[in-house]
Formats: structure tokens, C-alpha cells, sequence
């Protein structure tokens, strides 16, 4: 068993510095050309690639988006500004140096995409049909064991490593997203979360969110790697349920 865990850990690394790091491969599945220095360990994650392609199904026309953590890239905010015209997107990053670099990678693209720096919800007007966090969300020990070194921010914190730093059980910042999230969305709105199924289990998961007044509308699923939660307030806005896509979990 543990020898199996270390096999598919060794596979998931190989994949993030053979694939992730290339920037053809960000060019050819996400269509944004990329300004940030070519020596990163990775450009994108597993939840990247899966809000990549499931995202389309619950983003309609005209709708307001936000991204919280979008990263030196802005990939997911590009993405979606160029396939679909019509929708207002915003990309949030705690670092100021990675927003400074995502302007310039919308810019770049010539995208229309508003990139602030924000502390999670800190600051963030206004509503949202429809919110995604790929969050960090690796326990801080965990992270020491792999020999990160803590970096600190002046005025922001220290943290071992930003984009996986999740704090002590690697739940911090998905716990302040579920607790917040219901206060930012429009009534019909819908919230994605992506989650490491090693660190955060399904049920951890289902016994979270109704207790901060959310429901489960659908998992997707990347085996072992990545459990993607699309998230409704509970209850939904009346005759708001019908128009969605079939939900894969039961209500209870
Ligand atoms: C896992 S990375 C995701 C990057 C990008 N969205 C993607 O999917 O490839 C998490 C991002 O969240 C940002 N972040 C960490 N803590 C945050 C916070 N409290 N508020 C906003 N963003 C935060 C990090 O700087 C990092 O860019």
C-alpha cells in the first residue's frame, strides 16, 4: 500500500514538471501565452485543468465570476474572458507580486479581466453568479517534512509555501471559503471548490457544508488526484434547481 502511494506520488510529480511546466501545453489547453519567467515548477495543478473543462457547463452569458487565488497567471480568468465574451471576470491573489504579474499576462492576452490583490473575501464588492478557489490546501507540516522554508510577505504573513500552505490540517483557507462564499453569491449562484481527495476527504466535505448553510450539487472527479465540489446555498433560490445540470449527489 505503501509502496503503491509512493508510485502514484512520483507519477504526479512527473506529470507537474514534464507537463504542467510547459508553456505549449498552458498555449494549447488554456489559449493564453504566458509573460512569467519559463523557469516555474509548474503553471497549473490538477484543479486547474479540471476547473478548465467542467467550469463551461455552469457559467452562463452576462455572468459576473470571481476568482480567488488566481495566481501569477490569471489562467482560468483569460480562459473564460476569451471563450466567452460577455462575462465580467475578477482574479484575486493575496500577493501582490502575482497580481502585478497576472495584469501583465491579461494585458499580454489582451483580456478583459479585473486582477486585485485581496485577502480571500477582504474588500470584494459587490455579488457573484458564480465563484472558484483552487486553494492551498497542503498541511503546513507536511510541507516542513518536503523541506519548504517558510516565506513571509510584509503585512501579509508567513506561510511555507503560498500556492499549498493550508495551514496546520491543510483546511484553513477551504474552511474561510465555505464559511463566507453563501455572502458573495447571487441568489442562483454557484460556488467550485478543488480539493486533494488525499487531504480532504468527501466526507469531510458533506459534513461541512450544510452546517454553513451550502449543498453539494455535483463532484467531479480526477481519480486519487482531485475532487472538484460545485456548491448551491441551501436552500436554492426557488425554481433555480431545474435549469442546472443533473446532480451526481443524492440530497439528504
Ligand atoms: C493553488 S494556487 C492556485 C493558482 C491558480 N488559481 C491555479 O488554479 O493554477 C493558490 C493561490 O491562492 C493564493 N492565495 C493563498 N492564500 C490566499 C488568500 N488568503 N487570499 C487570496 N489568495 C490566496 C496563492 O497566492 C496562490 O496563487
Amino acid at each position: 500500500m505503501r509502496l503503491c502511494k509512493r508510485v502514484l506520488m512520483g507519477a504526479n510529480l512527473l506529470v507537474r514538471k514534464a507537463i504542467f511546466s510547459r508553456r505549449t501545453f498552458i498555449r494549447l489547453v488554456f489559449g493564453v501565452k504566458l509573460v512569467s519567467p519559463p523557469s516555474v515548477q509548474s503553471y497549473c495543478e490538477w484543479g486547474t485543468l479540471m476547473f478548465r473543462f467542467v467550469m463551461g457547463k455552469y457559467i452562463k452569458p452576462g455572468d459576473r465570476v470571481l476568482e480567488i487565488g488566481t495566481g501569477a497567471h490569471a489562467l482560468l480568468p483569460i480562459f473564460l474572458s476569451k471563450r466567452m465574451e460577455e462575462v465580467s471576470v475578477v482574479g484575486t491573489d493575496i500577493l501582490s507580486e502575482r497580481v502585478a504579474l497576472a495584469q501583465e499576462t491579461v494585458a499580454q492576452n489582451n483580456a478583459d479581466v479585473e486582477c486585485i490583490v485581496a485577502n480571500m473575501f477582504d474588500g470584494i464588492a459587490g455579488d457573484f453568479d458564480f465563484i472558484f478557489f483552487n486553494p492551498p490546501a497542503i498541511p503546513t507540516g507536511e510541507l516542513a517534512e518536503l523541506g519548504y522554508e517558510s516565506k513571509s510577505y510584509p503585512g501579509v504573513g508567513e506561510r511555507r509555501c503560498w500556492s499549498s500552505d493550508g495551514g496546520p490540517d491543510g483546511l484553513d483557507l477551504i474552511r474561510t471559503f465555505l464559511n463566507e462564499v453563501s455572502g458573495h453569491l447571487r441568489p442562483d449562484g454557484l460556488a467550485m471548490i478543488a480539493a486533494n481527495p488525499r487531504h480532504c476527504s468527501r466526507e469531510w466535505f458533506t459534513e461541512y457544508c450544510p452546517q454553513v448553510g451550502l449543498r453539494i450539487h455535483r463532484i467531479h472527479r480526477l481519480v486519487g488526484v482531485n475532487n472538484t465540489y460545485v456548491l448551491q446555498c441551501s436552500p436554492p433560490a426557488e425554481g433555480k434547481t431545474a435549469e442546472l445540470p443533473p446532480s451526481s449527489v443524492k440530497e439528504s
